[in-house]
């Protein structure tokens, strides 16, 4: 109990002021609670509304892919740089330092592999994510994929009923089937129905028309980066996207089989945050390149 000798009555109430009702900055989320937005601006920078997250979690599907057979050699030297890390468990309690105090984004379905087609996803229980202090969970939603649909859309349904009463954001990653046509009506269609199945935040592509995507998704997009591209390219990705409205990037391949991941997280975020065009971005990659 605090010391009471000397405790003094209030009197700065401030009665001429008003009390400031401001909505919160990310969209679609002034609805949500305390802890909830406290997670969301873990993740997303209060200043600028967007984030620069750097996804890892190719191993859980793809075993040790190129740039990230070795976490501990290439991924940790670039988490500074990241505002948010997106992994599986398993790499993010065998890998990743507690003492980083980075924002999860907590890799929480499991169920496929190359070697398979898409599968009926599980779940992990938010206990568990709550556990590892994540800032948010992401599952894999299948729109159009006759056999996993209806299961990956439930995942997303039943772990928003059992997240939001943790205050915990849940992203919706759409999974492209091979028969889908990666154009801005599918990803409009996949992400509007990440969006009213209850995720918080929807991870998609970036493809021609993408403003229409962002703005009929109530939610925020981030933008997963796909294979290895040129620098260049890959900065006139992100700078697209964030043109077209996106919240930032969720990038694995462009950042870590770069020639430069140190470089290239960088430039990444002077697109995102800081409002570089892609040839700003690039002359920065290049000057940090002979640097780092
Ligand atoms: C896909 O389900 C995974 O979440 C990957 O993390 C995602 O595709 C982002 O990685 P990349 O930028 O390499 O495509």
């Amino acid at each position: 109990m605090a010391d009471l000798d000397d405790l003094r009555d209030g009197s700065d109430f401030g009665l001429d002021k008003a009390v400031e009702l401001s909505g919160y900055f990310m969209k679609g989320s002034n609805n949500n609670s305390w802890g909830f937005k406290d997670r969301m601006s873990r993740i997303f920078r209060p200043d600028t509304g967007k984030s620069v997250m750097l996804a890892f979690d190719h191993g859980f599907i793809m075993g040790p892919t190129s740039g990230v057979e070795r976490i501990d050699l290439s991924i940790l030297p670039l988490a500074p740089y990241a505002d948010c890390l997106m992994a599986s468990r398993g790499v993010i309690k065998s890998c990743i330092p507690p003492t980083f105090n980075k924002p999860i984004c907590l890799r929480s379905d499991a169920g496929t592999s190359i070697l398979t087609e898409l599968n009926h996803n599980v779940t992990m229980d938010v206990q568990n994510a709550v556990a590892l202090n994540a800032s948010a969970m992401a599952v894999m939603l299948a729109i159009g994929d006759p056999s996993t649909e209806a299961k990956t859309v439930a995942n997303l349904y039943k772990l928003v009923d059992q997240a939001e009463k943790f205050g915990m954001p849940v992203m919706a990653v759409t999974a492209v089937g091979k028969d889908m046509a990666r154009d801005a009506r599918y990803f409009g269609l996949a992400s509007r129905i990440c969006a009213e199945n209850g995720a918080s935040i929807v991870k998609t592509y970036y493809t021609e028309g993408f403003e229409n995507v962002v703005a009929c998704c109530p939610v925020p997009i981030v933008i997963a980066g796909g294979k290895k591209l040129a620098e260049l390219e890959a900065l006139e990705l992100c700078y697209r996207a964030i043109q077209c409205g996106a919240a930032g990037v969720d990038m694995g391949r462009n950042v870590f089989q770069s020639e430069n991941p140190v470089a290239m997280i960088q430039a990444v975020g002077g697109v995102v945050h800081d409002g570089l065009s892609p040839e700003e971005g690039f002359e920065k990659f290049n000057d940090l390149k002979n640097t780092v």
